[in-house]
């Protein structure tokens, strides 16, 4: 079983929204998945309360830093193939308990410069316990007349100074990610056709090449920033 941790200091970034749409990506994907909700926010959990009404995958459990290495050993005895944290926004000992059982940590991350300033302990983190980490740009402002906004490159180019390889597909700021949570569902699930649905899907293929490199063709991995419109 491999391990996922979606992680960010700053508040809002979309680590929630994030674990929820890769973690049903997975599973449509064929990957038995758990989601481990290590927030004592419990948004995650909130949200599979709502989806279990009619739809059991993926499995929410609740997480604690003391639950977290058990639930990992029975998820994996259950023929689990990954397992997704999401964390509270911090670089605690929570957080750094997600990390040490990561075998990807992927960086949440908004274009904006607070998140960027906010960033550097998180990368720390990561590279204080020697884990493979992916920034994710979220909630990125659409094409104006056609032109992407200069707010992403310079983002882009931001991250790689960090050193850690950007997801070259990153998310849109779009209704969807907000309106399908609310039933229990992520934006695939409600439009398979749509934009959200088309770059959620590119983004899993990213992050499932880091995760199962061995299994990824040579190309796979981070390239170019390429956004869906
Ligand atoms: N790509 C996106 N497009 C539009 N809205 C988004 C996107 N990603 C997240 N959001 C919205 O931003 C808000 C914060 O998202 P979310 O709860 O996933 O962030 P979080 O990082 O988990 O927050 P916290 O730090 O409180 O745990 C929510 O209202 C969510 O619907
Ligand atoms: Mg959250």
């Amino acid at each position: 079983m491999r391990t996922l941790a979606v992680l960010s200091r700053k508040g809002g970034t979309g680590k929630t929204t994030v674990a929820l749409h890769l973690a049903v990506e997975a599973e449509r994907a064929g990957r038995k998945t758990l989601v481990a909700d290590l927030d004592p926010q419990r948004s995650t959990s909130e949200w599979y309360r709502e989806r279990v009404r009619d739809l059991a995958t993926p499995l929410v459990a609740e997480a604690k830093v003391g639950t977290l290495f058990t639930q990992r050993l029975g998820a994996a005895r259950e023929g689990y193939d990954l397992m997704v944290i999401d964390t509270r926004p911090s670089t605690d000992l929570e957080c750094a308990e997600a990390v040490r059982w990561a075998d990807l940590c992927l960086i949440v991350v908004r274009p904006c410069y607070f998140d960027l300033k906010a960033i550097t302990r998180t990368v720390e983190l990561v590279g204080n316990m020697n884990k493979r980490g992916m920034f994710l740009i979220n909630q990125a402002p659409s094409r104006r007349n056609g032109e992407e906004p200069r707010i992403i490159s310079d983002t882009f180019e931001a991250l790689l100074e960090m050193g850690l390889p950007v997801a070259p597909v990153g998310l849109r700021y779009r209704a969807a990610y907000q309106n399908s949570v609310r039933e229990g569902r992520v934006a695939q699930e409600i439009d398979p056709t749509s934009l959200a649905a088309l770059e959620v899907n590119a983004l899993w293929g990213h992050v499932s090449a880091a995760i199962w490199p061995e299994r990824a063709a040579p190309a796979a991995g981070a390239g170019p920033l390429a956004m869906v419109s």
